[in-house]
């Protein structure tokens, strides 16, 4: 694709950061037939402009480009991607990808290292994994006229995450990630640090995950961006820093039709920043629809967007408040946190097959996942604090 970047006309650099992207659900649609061969109009319509326009596409990637290969034991879906979608990102413009997030390692370490090999035959750098944990959590550099941008990302401690059987995602780990953080900050003008986590399908960041994203703000980075969530979350500017809380899904075809629970599957943000020496950094964000039967995005069309603006203002605003935020986290801490306790009673007796072992990942994700873990813990004591109104049969 020819980029038609404007360098004179705009001082500052322009980042385009779109939300998580599987574009071939295990063979489900042909992502990577489309994108090689269709015109960038056909595919992500209004927005294939904005995109050549930018100076730098950011992909969250959330699958790993493997051909074959052995699903790993955990909770949720295994997901990859044909190898050749590599091509496809660098026909359509895509710059760099983030690839910390809870599915790079849907295939093993083998999945890891077969992506960043397919990646860089195309040359498109990537950042958020490694074989160890420091490796991992290695920022990307990158120089656009003549501004340094720095990339870092890390991932809720998911089954995606990097240990001693190899390659993986840098974990969300404020021991170590703060360090990383402002040691980055101080090697480039701009540093854009993405973290991979939160409740699914909720439109609100939870306290906890607020607490913990803020945190990345104050150690230096110039903006954080979060994904995974699958539905937006709000944004707003912290201490001069824009947070947004989840970008929702870019392109993520399913096999069936969104439920109830997933009703927000289609609907995603990008957001363009204006990076330049001057802080807060600037940006515009753009609501997407997409498809979940076919690879296709496109910008809302303006007869739904006043709505859908509307919604996302109002996220924002309850950002701002943190009684009301409390107040809808205290239901969902309830709801979330009775289901998953349900799960547990439910476990096999043994360890024997391995549908027996996907069971006993379920409890281990509720120990090892930040936002399960948030939700456990709030739910049994407000279990035990007798603050729940309407009891669950736990
Ligand atoms: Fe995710």
């Amino acid at each position: 694709m020819t980029k038609t970047r404007n360098s004179k006309q705009n001082s500052s650099v322009e980042v385009l950061v779109t939300g998580d992207l599987c574009p071939d659900k295990c063979g489900y649609a042909n992502g990577t037939g489309r994108m090689l061969n269709e015109s960038m109009e056909d595919i992500f319509g209004r927005l294939a402009g904005t995109m050549k326009n930018a100076d730098v596409v950011v992909a969250n990637l959330e699958a790993p480009l493997v051909a074959k290969g052995k699903p790993i034991i955990k909770c949720g879906p295994n997901l990859k991607a044909d190898p050749k979608f590599a091509q496809a990102m660098k026909r359509c413009g895509y710059d760099v990808a983030n690839l910390a997030n809870n599915h790079i390692r849907d295939f093993g370490p083998e999945g890891v290292v077969s992506t960043v090999r397919e990646l860089e035959k195309v040359s498109i750098p990537y950042f958020g994994v490694g074989r160890t944990a420091e490796e991992a959590s290695k920022p990307l550099f990158m120089t656009r006229k003549g501004l340094k941008i720095g990339f870092l990302a890390f991932a809720e401690n998911e089954f995606g995450v990097v240990d001693e059987y190899g390659w993986g995602a840098a974990s969300m780990d404020p021991a170590f990630n703060g360090e990383a953080v402002q040691a980055a900050s101080k090697q480039c003008d701009v540093l854009l640090v993405f973290l991979h986590g939160s409740s699914e399908y909720f439109p609100h960041p939870s306290p906890g995950m607020i607490k913990r994203y803020r945190y990345y703000a104050r150690c230096g980075a110039s903006a954080v961006i979060v994904s995974h969530a699958h539905i937006p979350q709000g944004w707003e500017i912290y201490q001069k820093i824009p947070i947004f809380y989840c970008l929702g899904n870019f392109m993520f075809p399913w096999p069936t039709p969104p439920n109830a629970r997933r009703k927000c599957w289609t609907q995603g943000l990008a957001v363009r920043l204006f990076l330049s020496k001057t802080k807060p950094v600037k940006f515009e964000v753009i609501p997407l629809q997409s498809q979940y039967d076919k690879v296709s995005v496109d910008i809302l069309p303006p007869a739904r967007r006043k709505a859908f603006e509307k919604h996302l203002q109002s996220l924002c605003k309850t950002l701002q408040q943190p009684k009301k935020l409390q107040r809808l986290w205290h239901d969902r801490y309830v709801d979330r946190g009775s289901n998953l306790i349900k799960r547990i009673r439910n476990l096999p007796e043994g360890y024997r097959s391995h549908a027996d072992l996907m069971q006993w990942a379920i409890l281990e994700n509720m120990f090892r996942c930040e936002t399960h873990h948030e939700i456990v813990m709030k739910y049994l004591h407000l279990l035990r604090n007798r603050n729940i109104s309407k009891p669950k049969k736990a």
